[in-house]
């Protein structure tokens, strides 16, 4: 029989680690970003409480598969969110599109097709509850932790746009840019120079075709390591080759902080890579992510969360799209919309 004593013990264990549970729990948020009104970190929660899981186990299983599709996930959730905020525009049809102009080349169709997948499989799951735009941050966050970077939490609760924005695509940042003009774009949009140089670090993983980085071949400007150039002039002939190169020479599949050791060694792929490590602005930024592994998780993290709340379309705005490449009709049930928009305007199809 258990003495009186051992079950004071564990008693009082138990209700201490209740306790600390409790304390833990109710301390994590305080750690958290701000969010801006309408984005919750439990929307789900009351209507469909399996959704990250199922997401989670869908892209355990692609990526398997095709580990580039992660790579792909993250650039499809930045071009989204920079394009007339995170309202899941870039993965609308249309004739032209946003997902055919320059500053996309090189989007994969197939990655396009796995947050249509993941759509699919959680409206079957919970109802037409979940936004395209949320799938797309839910994935790019999944992309980043399930190929060795950070885990984290990310508010949802962004409603489906109506629109798409052709012209909006010229604020994304070409790989051209020095890092003056990096700052400039980013900083119009509330971004930090430390903000700038983890979200860059982006390009820890995936790919980029010869046009994007052939000025660098020959280039005097930003330093290249004189083997890299000669490796991606074997790669890329002509700029207009149809070869890709990897982003990061050290560990092109994994998430992690190589890549500011490759800028270090002058092998950042892009002038608008490789300058951060010139410009006296960012090169403190990339030599302290270079150096210590959490300090460039924590900031990538803090940035994610930053860039997924851009211009959101909450609460009555916007709509759950039933495909989320196409815009709802009238029939399939409008949410409402306050939508302005400039130059491609689909609610002729409501
Ligand atoms: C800082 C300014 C940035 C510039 C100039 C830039 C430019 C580019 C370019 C030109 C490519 C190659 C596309 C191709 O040829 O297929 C690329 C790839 C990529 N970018 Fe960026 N990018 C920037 C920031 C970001 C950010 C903020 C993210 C995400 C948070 C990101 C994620 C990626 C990823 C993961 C790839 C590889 C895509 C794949 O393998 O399919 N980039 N980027």
């Amino acid at each position: 029989m258990a003495s009186v004593s051992g079950i004071v013990t564990t008693t009082s264990f138990c209700i201490l680690f209740f306790i600390s549970c409790l304390l833990s729990a109710s301390s994590e948020p305080l750690e958290r970003p701000p969010i801006v009104d309408g984005l919750s970190w439990n929307f789900y929660l009351t209507n469909c409480p399996r959704l990250e899981r199922t997401v989670t186990s869908h892209l355990q299983k692609v990526f398997k598969q095709d580990s580039g599709q992660a790579p792909a996930l993250l650039r499809i959730f930045f071009h989204d969110c920079f394009v007339q905020g995170c309202d899941g525009s870039i993965l609308l049809d249309g004739s032209p599109n946003e997902k055919d102009q320059a500053a996309n080349i090189g989007i994969r169709p197939e990655a396009l097709q796995t947050i249509e997948d993941l759509r699919s499989l959680v409206h079957k799951q919970c109802g037409r509850v979940v936004s395209c735009a949320d799938l797309v941050v839910l994935a790019a966050r999944d992309a980043v932790s399930l190929l060795g970077g950070p885990k984290f939490a990310v508010p949802l609760g962004r409603k489906d746009g109506l629109t798409f924005s052709i012209n909006g695509t010229r604020n994304l940042p070409p790989p051209s840019f020095r890092t003056g003009k990096l700052l400039d774009t980013f900083a119009a949009r509330n971004f930090s120079a430390t903000d700038v140089v983890a979200l860059s670090g982006a390009h820890t993983f995936g790919r980029a075709h010869c046009s994007t980085f052939f000025n660098r071949i020959n280039q005097t400007g930003t330093p290249i390591d004189p083997f890299l150039a000669k490796n991606l002039s074997k790669t890329c002939p002509t700029s207009q080759s149809s070869n890709t190169a990897v982003l990061d020479v050290r560990t092109p599949n994994v998430f992690d902080n190589k890549y500011y050791v490759n800028l270090a060694n002058s092998q950042g792929l892009f002038t608008s890579d490789q300058d951060l490590f010139s410009d006296s602005r960012t090169k403190g930024i990339v030599n302290s992510f270079a150096s210590d592994q959490k300090v460039f998780f924590d900031s990538f993290a803090d940035a994610v969360v930053k860039l997924s709340q851009l211009d959101v379309l909450t609460g009555k705005q916007g709509q759950i799209r039933a495909k989320c490449s196409v815009a709802n009709t009238k029939k399939e049930g409008l949410v409402v919309t306050s939508v302005v928009e400039e130059d491609m305007d689909l609610r002729g199809h409501i």
